[in-house]
């Protein structure tokens, strides 16, 4: 049986090890602390920007692919501390795929390695960072594509439901969800634009790519271009609550400032991908349908 170490045991890492231990697969989550809720796979201890670490638990799991799903990716906090954040990104890399040159190495990566000036983005577009997160994930992506059988998927804005202790939520549609439904208003840019993909299907296909022979470069955004605004008016309409709820405002000077215009991903490879393995990625109305459905 293939086994998998997945680095990084957050949103996107503990719904890859869901999707590979649901497929019956052998998968190990790692991050520094244990994950506050069970997880679907068995946990271990990593601190993977230090080199020994990773050499340590790479022996213990003897990984066949490695998933590198693991912060900081918090735009904020990479802009205050952009050097830290490259030298985090980039000593991952270059540790996990120095201590597995063997193995399959997927990068989970981001839209913001381009500027967001254009609403469209695959993987012949040039890359020009947005901001210090990007510039870090781009100098993780340079390494990982050094290695011998690697794939780097961007993917965009992800969601799904989370847990929180702190009552702060990630991501943007747990962040409308939970306030619209005690009755609270939630501000949203009326110009700032993504293409949201369900935390599902990123795991979906993150599956794939490690299984199948898949390009070494690879986009993977939502059918959907949408505004925050207009998403949460999706996320209010789907609760069967009123569209006054979401205030509408310019991106400047709000939460998602120091976003790209756009954060969108478009490919010309994702399509034939996708239908030679039978997945489907799901829009947003869909996707919040699927997600209203179950208890979070
Ligand atoms: N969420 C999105 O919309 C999105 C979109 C595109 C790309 N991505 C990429 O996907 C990755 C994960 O995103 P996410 O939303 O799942 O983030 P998340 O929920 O914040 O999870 C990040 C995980 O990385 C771990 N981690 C941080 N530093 C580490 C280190 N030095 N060694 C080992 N583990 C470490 C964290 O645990 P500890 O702090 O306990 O170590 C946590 O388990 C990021 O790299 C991000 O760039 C995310």
């Amino acid at each position: 049986m293939t086994r998998t170490l997945i680095v990084g045991s957050g949103f996107i890492g503990r719904a890859v090890a869901a999707r590979l231990t649901t497929a019956g697969e052998h998968a190990v989550l790692a991050s520094r602390r244990a994950p506050a809720a069970r997880t679907a796979a068995p946990w271990v201890s990593l601190d993977a920007t230090d080199g020994t670490s990773c050499a340590r638990v790479v022996d213990q799991v003897r990984p066949d692919r490695i998933v590198l799903v693991h912060g900081p990716s918090d735009v904020t906090w990479c802009e205050a501390a952009p050097e830290r954040a490259i030298a985090l990104h980039t000593a991952v890399a270059a540790h996990l795929t120095a201590a597995a040159p063997g193995a399959r190495t997927v990068l989970i990566s981001t839209d913001n390695v381009f500027d967001g000036r254009s609403p469209a983005n695959d993987e012949s577009t040039p890359t020009a960072p947005a901001n210090a997160y990007g510039r870090a994930k781009l100098a993780a992506e340079e390494i990982v594509c050094e290695a011998a059988d690697s794939t780097v998927l961007r993917v965009s804005l992800v969601y799904g439901w989370e847990d929180s202790e702190s009552g702060k939520w990630l991501n943007f549609f747990s962040a409308c969800a939970h306030p619209l439904r005690r009755g609270e208003s939630v501000e949203a840019p009326f110009d700032q634009w993504t293409t949201p993909v369900l935390v599902q299907d990123v795991a979906a296909v993150t599956a794939a790519v490690l299984h199948a022979e898949a390009p070494p470069l690879l986009h993977l955004g939502g059918p959907d271009r949408i505004s925050r605004a207009a998403w949460a008016e999706a996320v209010a309409d789907g609760l069967g609550l009123p569209r006054t709820q979401v205030v509408r405002v310019p991106k400047a000077g709000g939460r998602y400032a120091n976003r790209p215009t756009n954060t969108c991903l478009t490919s010309h490879l994702l399509g034939d991908f996708l239908h030679d393995r039978g997945l489907r990625v799901r829009g947003v109305d869909e996707g919040i349908r699927t997600l209203l459905e179950v208890t979070e």
